[in-house]
C-alpha cells in the first residue's frame, strides 16, 4: 500500500489566542488535499476502528433514512479523495450492501464522520460514525441539533450558537474549512471514554515525567458542504504528540499554556485534565528554561 507520511503535527494545528477567553469559530480555508490525513499509523488505526465498530456498532453508527443519499455521496467523495489525492493504489473498499454507507466510509478513513442536514429545529446530525470521540458520549448526540449537541459546553450559547447557525447556513461547497480543539490527556488510547476528564488514568504524573506521560491531543476538524445532497460533513481526525515533542515548538507550547491559564472557571472545570496538566507542563517547561513566565501569563 502506498502510504505517505503525514507531515502535520498536532502542535502545528493550535490556534494562537490572545486576550480574554472566548470560544471562537476559528475556521480557516481548507486545502482539499488536506481534507483526510493519511499516515503510517493507518493500518493500526483502521484495525482498532473496525474492531470498535464491530464490537459496539449501536454506539458508533447512526443513520436516519433521510440521510442515505448524503452518506452515499460522502462515501463516494472519500473514495475519490483516497484514490486521487493520497495516492492509494490498492484501496480496500469496505462497502457492502448490508452496511449503511456512513459505516462503509468510516471503515476506510482515520477520521470520525458526522453528517448534518438542515431541519426546522436547526442543523441536525442525521448520520454519524464516531468511533474515537474525545471524552464525549456519542449516542446522546444522535439526531440532535448543534445547540443540543453542544449542551455540555459552557458558554456555547453566548459565544457560538448564533455564529455557528449563520456559518452553517452560508457554507458553500467550494469553500471548505478546518478548525481545531485541543486537550491534554494522560490517556494514550484513540477512544477517550466519556466523563473521564475529571479522572486521570495515571496517578503518578509529576513535573519530572509529565513530558513523556502527557499527550497533546488535537481534534483536526473539517467542514464541507456536499454539492448534490446539500448536507454538511464534519470530520474529526485525532492527532497526538507527547509534550516533549511539542516542546520542540516553544511558541506552540507557550500558546497552549496561555490558553489553558486563561480558561474561566466554568471552562476550566469542563476541560479539567487540560487545565490540570497545563500546571505540571508549565512547571516542567519553566524549570528547563524552555519558556519564560512572561510567555504564558
Ligand atoms: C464551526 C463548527 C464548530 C465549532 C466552532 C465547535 C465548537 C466546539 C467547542 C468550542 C467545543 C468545546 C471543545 C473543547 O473541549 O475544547 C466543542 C465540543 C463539541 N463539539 Fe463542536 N464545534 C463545531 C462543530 C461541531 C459539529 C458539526 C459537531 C457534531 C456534529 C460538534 C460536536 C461537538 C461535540 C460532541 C463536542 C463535545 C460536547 C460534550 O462535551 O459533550 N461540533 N465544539
Amino acid at each position: 500500500m502506498n502510504v505517505k507520511k503525514n507531515p502535520i503535527l498536532a502542535a502545528d494545528l493550535l490556534t494562537h489566542e490572545t486576550g480574554q477567553f472566548k470560544w471562537r469559530m476559528g475556521v480557516r480555508p481548507l486545502n482539499l488535499n488536506n481534507w483526510l490525513i493519511v499516515d503510517d499509523e493507518r493500518g493500526a488505526d483502521l484495525h482498532e476502528i473496525r474492531n470498535l465498530i464491530d464490537s459496539r456498532r449501536n454506539q458508533v453508527v447512526y443513520s436516519e433514512p433521510d440521510a442515505a443519499s448524503a452518506c452515499q455521496e460522502l462515501f463516494e467523495e472519500i473514495h475519490f479523495h483516497l484514490k486521487e489525492r493520497t495516492g492509494f493504489v490498492n484501496l480496500e473498499v469496505e462497502g457492502r450492501s448490508d452496511r449503511p454507507a456512513i459505516e462503509s466510509a468510516r471503515r476506510i478513513v482515520q477520521e470520525d464522520l458526522c453528517v448534518l442536514q438542515k431541519r426546522p429545529a436547526g442543523w441536525t446530525m442525521t448520520a454519524c460514525a464516531v468511533a474515537i470521540p474525545t471524552q464525549w458520549h456519542v449516542p446522546s448526540k444522535f439526531g440532535e441539533t448543534l445547540d443540543d449537541i453542544h449542551g455540555p459546553v459552557p458558554r456555547y450559547g453566548v459565544d457560538l450558537s448564533r455564529p455557528m447557525g449563520i456559518f452553517f447556513d452560508r457554507l458553500r461547497p467550494e469553500k471548505s474549512v478546518w478548525r481545531s480543539n485541543f486537550t491534554l490527556t494522560d490517556d494514550p488510547n484513540l477512544r477517550l471514554i466519556p466523563n473521564r476528564r475529571n479522572h486521570p488514568l495515571l496517578h503518578n504524573v509529576t513535573k519530572d515525567n509529565v513530558a513523556d506521560q502527557v499527550l497533546l491531543r488535537v481534534e483536526y476538524q473539517t467542514l464541507r458542504r456536499l454539492p448534490k445532497s446539500d448536507a454538511i460533513v464534519f470530520t474529526i481526525r485525532i492527532l497526538r504528540q507527547k509534550i516533549r515533542s511539542v516542546a520542540a515548538n516553544p511558541p506552540a507550547l507557550a500558546s497552549l499554556l496561555r490558553t489553558a491559564f486563561n480558561f474561566p472557571s466554568d471552562v476550566a472545570s469542563y476541560k479539567d485534565s487540560t487545565r490540570r496538566y497545563a500546571e505540571l507542563v508549565s512547571e516542567w517547561a519553566l524549570s528547563n528554561g524552555l519558556i519564560e513566565d512572561s510567555d504564558i501569563h
